[in-house]
């Protein structure tokens, strides 16, 4: 049964993703089932979707309840679940308005247009051009690819959109020397997350606020993956004493539902009007009503990023053990909250593989980064069998 589908998956889907041969059919919090009825427990969450574990009955109620009534009218109305989105996000961030789209990909197309479109409503000259790191993940389509800062992603494609400049990421000087009078932004991720989980320094973000400040250019920060509590607070951006202009949210905005947002200061906003950007399903009823659910259940008494910030030392720790227990296999330990990263001496496919075969589910990021970005409702029980398998497979290595 099992086999004879993914035999149908290779024949009927494109072949985009190098996948695990395990079709999912549960979940249930940390846990998922595969169809064969093997359990897992999960450290990839959907590549940081599942923010509050699988099917968290208050966003399946919610999801339940609002399917039963309205699924989809379009935005030529007002959409209640929608603006009720809209209030809970800005009333928890620095942001003033939002726009609501469907994936993180499009939220930074909308981004990119934002911004440029602000730098011709308040600028004499041509400013488009917008400075991004190396190693930077922005998504797929063609702005976004143009402002991923990694050539592996964008081979093939070209030509990309032009007005993209990439400089090291934690280098402000770098982002002082790459202005020239066509900048109009900076878009960077708080933390990179496919680009192998790379947390910069305290003050960098400070000083690219500053050199943002100095040359009128503005500050977006992609927070599709560090977003929705993922770092211990709701955005990372609180973590670095600074505001940005615009904020770009998907993943675990919708608890497991597909949902894109755009953040930004009420002056950056206004240059978005009627006609100059739209998305048909945008915002719509459902997404909107498990994403309200998700937030919700998110802050109710600050119980689960309190727990995020709890559980994420307590695996950091265990994470810094086993480095210094088997140092030729981990050079080096990286992250915050629950987005954590453990960089090897070597592929980590192979990890990947056999944590699967003992019913664990990790993902490896940058060829040799073991990311881990499990829902925040993770236990230290369940850290420990994590800890429990990873010495075991370490201990098979040569040290
Ligand atoms: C930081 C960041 N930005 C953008 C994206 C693209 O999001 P999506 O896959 O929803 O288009 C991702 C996806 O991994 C991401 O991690």
């Amino acid at each position: 049964m099992d086999k004879k589908l993914i035999d149908e998956s290779k024949k009927y889907l494109m072949n985009t993703y190098n996948r695990v041969p395990i079709l999912l059919r549960k979940g249930r919090g940390m846990h998922v089932w595969s169809a064969d009825g093997k359990e897992y427990l999960d450290f990839v969450g959907g590549i940081a979707v599942n923010c509050l574990g699988h099917c968290h009955p208050k966003v399946v109620i919610a999801l339940q309840k609002q399917a039963q009534r309205l699924l989809h009218v379009s935005n030529l109305y007002h959409i209640e679940q929608q603006i009720n989105l809209a209030r809970l996000l800005i009333e928890n961030s620095c942001a003033d308005k939002a726009f609501f789209c469907n994936s993180g990909a499009e939220a930074i197309e909308g981004a990119i247009k934002l911004a440029r479109k602000y730098a011709r409503d308040h600028s004499p000259e041509d400013r488009y051009e917008i400075i991004s790191a190396h190693g930077s993940f922005h998504g797929r389509t063609y702005a976004a690819l143009s402002a991923t800062g990694q050539e592996k992603i964008q081979k093939g494609f070209e030509p990309l959109v032009p007005g993209f400049i990439h400089v090291p990421f934690n280098d402000s000087e770098a982002v002082r020397k790459a202005v020239t009078e066509r900048s109009c932004a900076v878009l960077l991720e708080p933390i990179q997350g496919e680009g192998g989980i790379r947390v910069p320094s305290e003050d960098y973000f400070m000083k690219v606020r500053e050199i943002c400040d100095e040359h009128k250019l503005l500050l977006i920060l992609d927070e599709i993956q560090t977003g929705m509590g993922r770092t211990g607070k709701l955005f990372a951006y609180e973590h670095f004493s600074i505001e940005p202009d615009i904020i770009t949210l998907a993943k675990g905005l919708g608890g497991g539902v597909a949902i894109g947002a755009l953040l930004a200061k009420d002056a950056v906003a206004s240059s978005f009007q009627h006609g100059t950007h739209a998305s048909t399903f945008g915002g719509n009823p459902l997404a909107c009503a498990g994403a309200v659910a998700t937030i919700e259940t998110l802050l109710e008494d600050g119980f689960i990023l309190d727990s995020c910030r709890r559980s994420g030392k307590y695996f950091f720790s265990k994470l810094e053990k086993l480095k210094k227990d088997f140092p030729s296999s981990i050079i080096d330990v990286r992250g915050l909250g629950l987005m954590l990263g453990l960089e090897l001496t070597m592929a980590g496919g192979p990890v990947v593989e056999a944590c699967a075969k003992r019913g664990l589910l990790i993902n490896c990021t940058s060829g040799n980064v073991l990311r881990f970005t499990p829902p925040l409702i993770i236990v230290e029980k369940e850290i420990d069998r994590l800890i429990d398998v990873l010495e075991d497979i370490f201990e098979r290595q040569p040290q």
